[in-house]
């Protein structure tokens, strides 16, 4: 495996897709192998499904563990159609979310635990772990506000969670981020977009001078 995993993570609301719509061409632009943008839980046919059930606001009975499960299945085939492929031909591949979603999101939002979410996950993904992750930081409060203002009352089943619920999962990263600061590279959320997309962008070029 001689490809590039990198992952973008980060609360929600905290401006990931609108970083990456700006950001992605820019990398592709300079990659020096073939780029692959990809996102969880999702990119594939039946994590696309799975993915429809896990955030249907109609499924409010979804027990937690089930949740977290779905996300491991969901990711586990993921990686094995698309992820693993790419990077076994030497791409570079962008993922929006990956395992630290899990472990901030059904680890630290509902209360599960990292050490089980950690257990579950090491099943689906076997070892493989991101090269780089870029943490995209927002507090809860801006978080959410912004999906209010983005979402016209449509939000998805894990949006429409309490504040308390949105600050453990930033809580988490922030503490993930603390202890794996070489893999995990935080960037601050609140700065403008194109303040954003421009500390991200040299985060990730400046680092991996020989694939872009
Ligand atoms: P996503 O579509 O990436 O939403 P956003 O554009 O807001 O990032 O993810 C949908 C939701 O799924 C999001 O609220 C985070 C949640 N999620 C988890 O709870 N656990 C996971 O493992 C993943 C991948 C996502």
């Amino acid at each position: 495996m001689n490809g590039l995993f990198i992952t973008i993570e980060g609360p929600d609301g905290a401006g990931k897709t609108s970083v990456l719509n700006e950001l992605y061409p820019r990398l592709q632009l300079l990659a020096k192998r073939p780029i692959v943008k990809t996102r969880e839980p999702g990119g594939v046919k039946i994590s696309e499904k799975i993915r429809k059930i896990i955030l249907d606001p109609a499924n409010g009975e979804m027990d937690e563990r089930t949740e977290a499960l779905l996300y491991a299945a969901a990711r586990r085939q993921h990686l094995v159609e698309v992820i693993l492929p790419a990077l076994e031909q030497g791409k570079i591949v962008i993922c929006d979310r990956f395992v630290d979603s899990s472990l901030a999101y059904q680890g630290a939002g509902r209360r599960i635990g990292i050490p089980e979410i950690e257990k579950i996950n090491n099943f689906a993904i076997e070892g493989t772990k991101p090269d780089f992750t870029l943490y995209l930081d927002v507090d809860s409060d801006t978080g959410l506000q912004r999906i209010a203002r983005s979402r016209h009352g449509k939000a998805d089943r894990l949006e429409t969670e309490s504040l308390e619920f949105h600050q453990r999962v930033r809580h988490a990263y922030l503490k993930l981020a603390e202890e794996d600061p070489v893999r995990i590279h935080k960037v601050d959320g609140r700065m403008s977009l194109q303040e954003v997309v421009e500390a991200s962008f040299t985060a990730i070029t400046e680092t991996y001078p020989e694939y872009f």
